[in-house]
């Protein structure tokens, strides 16, 4: 198979699909990659790196994908990407389609095949994807909401650990998966006082069971999360219904009642986030005030430390990437139900619920 990997597009995404030692990798097994130049660079990787591991370099996107049977991205296209999409083509990428019918629609139209990063669910329920991409943005998550409760930055003026004689800061929770999780051992660890609130309650025993004594659990019903958001210094939005759009736990009426310099950091923006007051926001340009309340809402919030975050994309990719282009995504699909469970798309025919309950769609179950 042709195997493309074009430079990403979205504002401020500095990570890349492919490292060299995929491209190496999928070389031994009979495949071509084709790399557009400079692909690399953000995540620190030259052009010189890629040729070495045997890739082709390309100049022109088009190129990439015009040739390619399989594209591998890390973002979702973007409108100026739209045309260059191909029937029958494969994409596999971050769509989150419930958060975008514009794309939705134009890539039913393109017929392309989309197999979502996200929606990959192996035996034990986990999406091995999403997963070390939340566990980069829970961490970070800590690190900018920290960053921006500084005076400077129009925050509260707090330190999360406090100082001993001053209390620490309040940091809230909503949301106990990955990102939660890992938000909550950064937290915990600078010293904060976390609630984490979840509605799996087997979930909040085994946070219970791992966590240290300043991270306290509750369930997540609308009377916890009001009082817990009124006493929050830093509220982490973390909640996923897989690949639908996210459920607004947070309301407006909420947010009013934060203390002025307050931050939100909602993650789950990527799948329209769990704030009702939140927007999409980028890297470049990450927050904005509503209700005296700093929102930071970056799509992609990974793509801030590549280096660390393309290495870790491309070690789940890969096996699966390897699996489409060895069999084809039909055989794929058959013989392995976690890229079956990827798979939103094909040819025209959208084959996700959640996607289209998101829009009132009708969908088909896609039968390799
Ligand atoms: N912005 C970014 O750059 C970025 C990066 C990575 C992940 N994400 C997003 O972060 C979100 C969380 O991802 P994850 O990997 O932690 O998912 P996950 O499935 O591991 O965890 C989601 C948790 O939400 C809980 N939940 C569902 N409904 C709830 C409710 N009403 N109240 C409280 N909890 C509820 C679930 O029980 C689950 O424990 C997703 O939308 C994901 O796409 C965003």
């Amino acid at each position: 198979m042709i195997i493309g990997v074009p430079k990403e597009t979205k504002s401020d995404e500095y990570r890349v699909a492919l490292v060299p030692a995929g491209v190496e990798e999928l070389l031994k097994r009979g495949h071509t990659v084709i790399i557009e130049q400079g692909a690399g660079s953000g995540s620190g990787i030259s052009d010189e790196e890629y040729q070495r591991a045997g890739a082709q370099l390309v100049v022109e996107r088009g190129e990439i994908y015009d040739k390619a049977q399989l594209v591998m991205k890390v973002k979702e296209p973007l409108p100026e990407e739209y045309p260059l999409l191909r029937e029958e083509q494969i994409v596999f990428t971050f769509f989150h389609f419930a958060a975008s019918k514009q794309l939705t629609d134009a890539t039913l139209k393109a017929k392309a095949v989309a197999i979502a990063y996200e929606t990959i669910r192996d035996e034990h329920g986990q999406h091995p994807i999403l997963t070390p991409m939340s566990e980069v943005a829970g961490r970070m998550s800590i690190q900018e909401g920290a960053k921006y409760l500084e005076k400077p930055m129009l925050g509260r003026g707090i330190l999360l650990s406090g100082v001993p004689g001053v209390a620490p800061a309040e940091v809230v929770i909503v949301g106990g998966g990955v990102v939660g999780t890992n938000a909550a051992k950064v937290a915990s660890g600078f010293g904060a006082r976390v609630t984490m609130l979840d509605i799996n309650t087997g979930r909040l025993r085994y946070l219970d069971d791992i966590m240290p004594k300043n991270v306290v659990t509750l369930i997540s019903n609308t009377q916890n999360i009001r009082q817990k958001v009124r006493d929050a210094d830093l509220l982490i939005g973390a909640v996923l219904i897989e690949g639908a759009r996210a459920p607004h736990v947070v309301t407006k009426e909420m947010v009013q009642t934060m203390k002025p310099g307050a931050v939100i950091v909602d993650v789950a923006i990527d799948q329209g986030g769990c704030i009702e007051t939140s927007k999409p926001t980028n890297h470049s340009n990450p927050v904005y005030r509503e209700y005296d309340v700093l929102h930071y809402c970056v799509t992609n919030i990974p793509s801030a430390v590549a280096c660390t975050s393309t290495h870790a994309l491309a070690n789940v990719t890969l096996p699966y990437a390897r699996e489409i282009a060895d069999k084809g995504y039909e055989r794929a699909a058959r013989e392995n139900p976690a890229i079956l469970k990827g798979i939103n798309m094909v040819k025209g025919v959208l084959t996700n619920k959640a996607v289209a309950d998101a829009f009132g769609m009708s969908y088909r179950i896609f039968q390799s």
